[in-house]
């Protein structure tokens, strides 16, 4: 998965500015799920597929003594360590994938949690029976996820709908799953949770600063994007410039992709 090849969203350091708008853009409801569950101030706490590495911080301030973030691109871990201690946490970064998860110091946490990663995976069940393997008895599996096609904006901009239709397409031709937000729960119980609760949050854009985020993942997805015949370069470039100048236009609110959050606890 660290090849970008296989990868919708370019990954890697040049992509750590994007990943921080999202971080900052998904806070709110991530911290309302985390709060909800109970979540935060339990000792350890594992962030799979950490990008960035902002929910571990989190957790680490919320009182937890081991915050971990796991991602598999050492880089992405790189930036995340140095974000952290830039920032003063004690939250820690290894990199390793779910295959990682359950053997070493990867087990036994309190919560074992993932935001945005089972969509860029071919089928959850696998990675959710990985986090409950990295989770002690009785402790807590969540995991939040996309169904990026339920993105809207009023009024209607065309370039937002060609994008999300692109985002969707060049996920599915790399096997990838932009649709996985509703499979999440029933992953979650096949895998042998406990007590599953499902919720569903889309945050809303206003600010050109925020809205700006659907052209910088225009861009990010260039590259699957043209590999699979998708669009022309020319058609990229101008859909990017559409969607900045959009973001500036007056009154425009607009989506992020419909997050499903589902909760579920490792049986004791
Ligand atoms: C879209 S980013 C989400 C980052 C972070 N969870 C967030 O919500 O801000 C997906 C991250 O998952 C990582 N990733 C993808 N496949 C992975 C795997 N099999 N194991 C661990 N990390 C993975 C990528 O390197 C990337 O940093």
């Amino acid at each position: 998965m660290a090849d970008d090849a296989t990868y919708v969203i370019r990954s890697g350091v040049g992509a750590l500015e994007r990943l921080e708008l999202i971080a900052r853009l998904c806070a709110p409801a991530t911290l309302a799920f985390l709060t909800r569950t109970g979540a935060l101030g339990g000792p350890r706490f594992l962030d799979v597929g950490c990008g960035i590495g902002d929910v571990a911080v989190r957790a680490a301030a919320a009182g937890a003594t081991d915050a971990v973030g796991v991602d598999v691109n050492a880089e992405v871990v790189a930036g995340a360590a140095a974000r952290a201690a830039r920032l003063g946490s004690t939250a820690r970064y290894v990199t390793g994938t779910f295959a990682d998860l359950g053997a070493g110091d990867l087990t036994g946490f309190d919560v074992v949690y993932a935001r945005c990663v089972l969509s860029h995976l071919p089928e959850p069940g696998p990675a959710v029976a990985a986090m409950l393997r990295a989770v002690r008895p009785g402790g807590l599996v969540l995991v939040e996820d996309v169904e990026v096609a339920a993105v809207w904006s009023a009024p209607v901009e065309p370039a937002l709908v060609r994008h999300v239709e692109l985002y969707v397409a060049a996920a599915r031709a790399i096997g990838a799953r932009p649709d996985v937000g509703p499979d999440l729960a029933g992953a979650l119980r096949a895998a042998g949770a406990e007590a599953v609760e499902v919720d569903v949050v889309q945050p809303v854009l206003r600010d050109p600063a925020d809205l700006r985020i659907h052209a910088r993942t225009m861009e990010a997805i260039a590259d699957p994007v043209l590999a699979h015949g998708l669009a022309t370069t020319a058609e990229i470039d101008d859909l990017v410039a559409r969607l900045d100048a959009w973001a500036d236009e007056p009154g425009v609110v607009a989506t992020l992709p419909r997050f499903v959050q589902v909760a579920g606890r490792r049986p004791a």
